[in-house]
């Protein structure tokens, strides 16, 4: 039976139509043998009516629906009676008087509530199992629905801007950058192995020197990573590059495609230019290069207060070069015993060897390490961290990096226990978007004893800084740029070098990569470029993430169709699986099991 109409449509413009609807019994009661069906497809809900005055048989049949069966009802579109209205539906005012019923197919009972506040309760891995039946509900429906209108607004976008959209091979080659990869074994040539892309980095910049000048691509990437509620391990990119660009064209393109997104989706209007914050600045400010704008505790710097303390932890860290660090979290003084040991772990589990605090309370500074505090020392705290009553401190005193990554991890716990409190909010739809720039080009590895590159190695230093390469590489900053929204990293990018002698120096004489090796993994791309190689840059977005932050989640899972657990399984198709001796055989692999089971 086709259907006339969808279930999001019927109004009272309709009245005294013959109609037929198709869909899901979403919900079914009995009035004292009248029967009343919620009809529900992907558009939303209809009620229809079967009354055995009418047909008694049909009737019947319906009494005996169970939920989540598909069927298709005909009948005539009546007013609902005085008080009955459901408001709160486009379809509220009338109902289907049912007079034709064809059950397409019966359902078992599903093993969760399909509504969205229901589904929402159960386990994630309930859902995943049976995912088919978790993107029944509406949340999960419109988050599917918010996704490819945002995908359209950027394909669009590019359109209008003279991108073209190329693909590129998943099938790549292994060049251990980056994340882990996923290996391919070739069947054709034993013993060798495709990569599975990281992203589509290198050939987007083969693409500059054939000539595209505007690319894009929406391309899936792959990563063998430890996931996360914002990282999967197949997760999609909006790629971009162009030619005879700079930095300002970039942030300019980006900004527009987003607040086109923006408007397309959510019909909200972004402001334009996002503001800009330099990578240092993001890391003593907010101590993390992804900072949260919605809401102030900013950290402050005291190793020049501390540097002759009393208090030898703070004294002595900034003796041996570190730095000491403090955060003021307004109004968290009523902080309980085990949220400030929560916290504590949390710093240790980041490298911390404490977490000194201050509580004020009642005017006072309640805290073991205050009695060590000189007077002026107390004075600079209280200026700078505007110390009132009812206020919780913390301290940091460590290298820079982990100085850093300790508040900026503290910061954000605590802006989580001050929400729970109801004395902070974070809105969802606060949208504080943010340039990160200006990140050093090489950072220093202490376990290798050598330099590794911010971003990738194809980040061109800023041209005032290329004299420094040889004699301070540490000094050098990259022409690297992040979006950051609400604290997540949307993307990032680059202008690239585009002068095979500056890319092979990087590689060879900064990043130390042997000479053979750096042949046989970026020779193609060296030669590329002595053939006339444009000046270039780009950068890639987070399409899942774009996606969750405009569904009001932080979960990319609730936005890909059929995610991987944390564990890197799919419940539903049940993946990954053994394969057969045959398989391995024709792929010349023999499996070595692990000799314990892995957890
Ligand atoms: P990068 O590695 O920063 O840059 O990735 C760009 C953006 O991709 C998203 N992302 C992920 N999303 C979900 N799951 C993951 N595992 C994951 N990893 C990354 C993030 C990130 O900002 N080729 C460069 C870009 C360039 O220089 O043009 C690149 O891949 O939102
Ligand atoms: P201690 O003198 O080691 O007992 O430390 C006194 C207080 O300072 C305790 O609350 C510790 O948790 C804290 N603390 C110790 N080392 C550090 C550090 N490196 N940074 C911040 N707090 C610390």
């Amino acid at each position: 039976m086709k259907r006339t109409h969808h279930c999001a449509q019927l109004t009272k413009g309709d009245l005294g139509r013959t109609v037929s609807l198709s869909g899901w019994v979403d919900s079914i009661r009995d009035h004292g043998g009248i029967i009343f069906i919620d009809l529900r497809d992907r558009k939303g809900l209809t009620q229809v009516m079967f009354d055995p005055k009418d047909s008694p048989e049909v009737s019947e049949r319906a009494a005996r629906l169970k939920p989540e069966s598909v069927v298709s009802v005909a009948g005539k579109v009546v007013p609902r009676p005085e008080g009955t209205v459901n408001a709160s539906l486009p379809t509220g005012e009338v109902e289907v008087e049912a007079t034709v019923l064809e059950v397409l197919n019966v359902a078992e009972t599903p093993p969760f509530p399909l509504d969205d506040a229901g589904g929402d309760k159960v386990n994630e891995d309930l859902r995943l199992t049976y995912r088919y039946l978790d993107l029944r509900r509406p949340r999960m429906r419109r988050n599917l629905e918010v996704r490819h209108r945002a995908t359209k607004s950027i394909r669009d976008y590019f359109d209008s801007q003279d991108f073209i959209e190329v693909e590129t091979p998943a099938l790549f080659k292994s060049t251990p950058e980056g994340a882990r990869e996923y290996l391919v074994p070739s069947r054709m040539h034993p013993g060798q192995f495709y990569a599975l892309s990281q992203s589509p980095q290198q050939f987007k910049q083969i693409l500059m020197v054939a000539g595209v000048e505007r690319y894009f691509q929406i391309a899936r990437c792959f990563r063998d990573e430890d996931l996360r509620a914002d990282r999967q391990m197949e997760f999609t990119q909006v790629d971009v590059e162009a030619s005879f660009v700079d930095r300002e064209d970039i942030y300019a393109l980006f900004e527009g495609m987003l607040k086109k997104v923006w408007k397309d989706v959510l019909g909200t209007d972004i402001s334009t230019p996002f503001p800009r914050m330099q990578f240092t600045d993001a890391m003593n400010r907010y101590g993390v290069d992804k900072p949260d704008l919605r809401f102030a505790l900013e950290i402050r710097d005291f190793s020049e207060t501390f540097k002759a303390s009393a208090f030898k932890v703070f004294q002595g860290t900034v003796a041996s070069g570190g730095v000491v660090k403090a955060l003021n979290a307004k109004g968290l003084a009523d902080l309980t015993q085990g949220e400030l040991k929560s916290l504590e772990e949390i710093a240790k589990s980041l490298g911390a060897k404490g977490l000194a605090f201050i509580k004020v309370e009642g005017g006072e500074w309640k805290a073991p390490i205050v009695k060590f505090f000189s007077q002026a020392e107390k004075e600079a705290l209280t200026r700078s961290l505007e110390i009132a009553d009812g206020d919780m401190v913390f301290f940091a005193a460590a290298p820079w990096e982990k100085a850093c990554a300790i508040l900026g991890r503290i910061r954000l716990e605590a802006a989580a226990l001050l929400q729970k409190r109801g004395k902070l909010e974070l809105r969802p739809d606060d949208w504080k978007f943010l340039w990160v720039v200006e990140f050093p080009l090489m950072t220093y590895n202490e376990e290798e004893k050598s330099y590794v590159a911010t971003h990738h190695p194809f980040t061109a230093p800023v041209p005032e800084d290329i004299g420094l390469i040889d004699s301070n590489p540490k000094a050098v900053r990259g022409q690297h740029y992040d979006v950051v929204l609400n604290g997540m990293e949307l993307g990032g990018g680059s202008i690239r070098i585009h002068q095979p002698t500056l890319q092979k120096k990087i590689f060879e004489e900064v990043l130390k990569i042997p000479a053979d090796v750096v042949e046989s993994r970026f020779g193609y791309m060296l030669r590329a470029f002595t053939y006339g190689a444009p000046p270039h840059g780009g950068i890639a977005f987070g399409l899942d993430r774009i996606a969750a932050l405009l569904c009001g989640t932080t979960s990319i899972r609730d936005v890909i169709a059929f995610p991987k657990t944390q564990k890197g399984q799919d419940l539903m198709a049940a993946s990954p699986t053994p394969v057969t001796a045959r398989q391995l055989r024709e792929l010349h692999i023999a499996v070595v099991a692990p000799e314990a089971p892995l957890a």
